[in-house]
């Protein structure tokens, strides 16, 4: 089965050239000049429209128990938003129970995901019990294809790893190659910010943004590269908000030393502004880190500009309005932490081009190729290539869109970007050379995603 996309503008993180694109099976087979093949068994019309590698979402969370209760997209549904939006893989998290070894999480992640995602996925895994077997186990999950490790400086009792625990694993992730992901906000400073809160009767969402200042994310951060630099680790800062962490990590990358980072829309797009909205409607907009002033986000617009954030995931973290943000009407803390958007990355990335914020190349380079490459997936993911996957999005820059819960395929009953207007919608989605999303509908089913086991980061050596 052959299948041609022709007429379009090729896009890579070197800019975008006209050229055709043929599909074998599932593997693109060729990029050529413009007409030089005639026909395949299915064309696809490609003329003023963008053709691009698929989406790669480093960061999500699909049934992630927090709180007492989960995450709202199944693998089912979370990837079947995915690929409307024109994301191809997703890089989800299993998250380790204290108590739990990381080969029985990897098992409940497995069983969760398999034979249920539309689109591949692969998986990092969250170490929340640092201790002498799990640090052996690191190394199993390198070679069962999970070579990332997120630790936490936040939440104490739940996920949280002190400072000499980190230094334990970073000293392992050195030793094997993994890399360590660093959820980068100082968790016992705000733990008592927020005891203070609750203790003064401040108990309103806006509080979740007073309690987590922005220089507790810049301290993190600034301590997680410090203990990466004395081990020697790489280390890749997840979800930065704040300025003054951006600040760390230029200096950081400036001095040479292998630290990444990655930003995600709701950081580019939405501010504490949103979280201070009356009603209770401001429980909607609770993720950590929090939502920020708007004037942190001209920064994380340069920074990705500049290379100083490098990837754009998007922390995807639904909890339904009325059954699940609910259970902090009260009391702030107790509001299931997370935003919903693995179905708008691309668009609202691709509105950063319109803007004239990122160019082209940017947006695929942030938000597919450079995460193929940090989380050892290139070249099967990220680019359009010759022997690589066929994971193509042909995207109509022309094309206009009103965002909402109505019309979203995300399992949650409310939209964090409801009404925006946009410019630029998918047109078709290719995954692994079947047509996933096109105007004939939808056309994948629970399955026909693969478990993807992961390389070690290709940034280093
Ligand atoms: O609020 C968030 N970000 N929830 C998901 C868990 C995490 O820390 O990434
Ligand atoms: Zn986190
Ligand atoms: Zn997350
Ligand atoms: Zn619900």
């Amino acid at each position: 089965m052959s299948t041609l996309i022709k007429g379009g503008t090729v896009l890579s993180p070197a800019g975008g050239v006209p050229a055709d694109v043929l599909v074998e099976g599932e593997q693109i087979a060729a990029v050529t000049a413009p007409g030089v093949f005639g026909t395949a068994d299915i064309v696809f019309d490609a003329t003023g429209k963008y053709v691009l590698p698929g989406g790669i979402d480093a960061h999500t969370h699909m049934e992630m128990p927090f709180g007492g209760t989960f995450s709202s997209d199944t693998f089912e549904t979370g990837t079947t938003a995915a690929a409307w939006g024109g994301t191809t893989t997703i890089i989800d998290f299993a998250v380790q129970a204290k108590g739990t070894s990381l080969q029985s999480t990897l098992d409940k992640w497995h069983e969760k995901a398999d034979g249920n995602c539309v689109i591949d996925y692969g998986f990092h895994m969250i170490v929340s019990d640092v201790n002498d077997s799990t640090l052996k186990e690191m190394r199993t999950c390198i070679d069962a294809g999970v070579s990332s490790f997120k630790m936490f400086m936040a939440y104490p009792g739940v996920f949280y790893s002190t400072d000499g625990e980190i230094l334990r694993a970073m000293h392992q992730a050195r030793e094997t190659g993994g890399t360590i992901m660093m959820h980068a906000e100082n968790g016992i400073a705000i733990d008592e910010l927020v005891a203070q809160a609750i203790a003064e009767g401040r108990t309103d969402p806006v509080e979740h943004g007073y309690t987590r200042p922005s220089a507790l994310e810049g301290e993190a951060t600034s301590r997680a590269i410090t203990l990466a630099r004395v081990t020697g680790s790489p280390l890749y800062i997840v979800h930065l908000s704040a300025a003054e962490a951006l600040s760390a990590v230029a200096e950081a990358k400036d001095a040479g030393q292998n630290v990444f980072a990655e930003t995600c829309p709701q950081y580019l797009y939405l501010s504490i502004e949103d979280l201070a909205k009356p009603g209770f409607e401001g429980a909607k907009y609770v993720a950590s880190p929090p939502l920020r002033e708007k004037k942190h986000q001209g920064d994380l617009w340069r920074g990705l500009r500049t290379n100083d954030l490098s990837v754009v995931s998007t922390d995807h973290c639904p909890f339904c309005f009325k059954d699940q943000k609910e259970l902090g009407r009260g009391d702030f803390s107790k509001i299931p932490n997370g935003i919903p958007g693995v179905e708008h990355r691309m668009d609202l990335l691709h509105q950063g081009v319109v803007a004239g914020e990122i160019s082209l190349g940017r947006w695929v380079e942030t938000c597919s190729a450079t995460p193929a490459r940090m989380f050892g997936l290139y070249p099967r993911k990220g680019v359009i290539a010759p022997g690589s996957d066929a994971d193509i999005v042909i995207y109509d820059p022309a094309a206009k869109q009103t965002l909402s819960a109505e019309t979203h395929h995300m399992a949650v009953d409310y939209s964090a970007y409801e009404g925006f207007e946009l410019s630029g919608k998918v047109d078709t989605v290719l995954s692994r050379g079947k047509a996933v999303v096109s105007p004939s509908g939808f056309g994948a089913k629970p399955g026909d995603g693969k478990f993807l086991p992961r390389d070690l980061c290709q940034y280093l050596g």
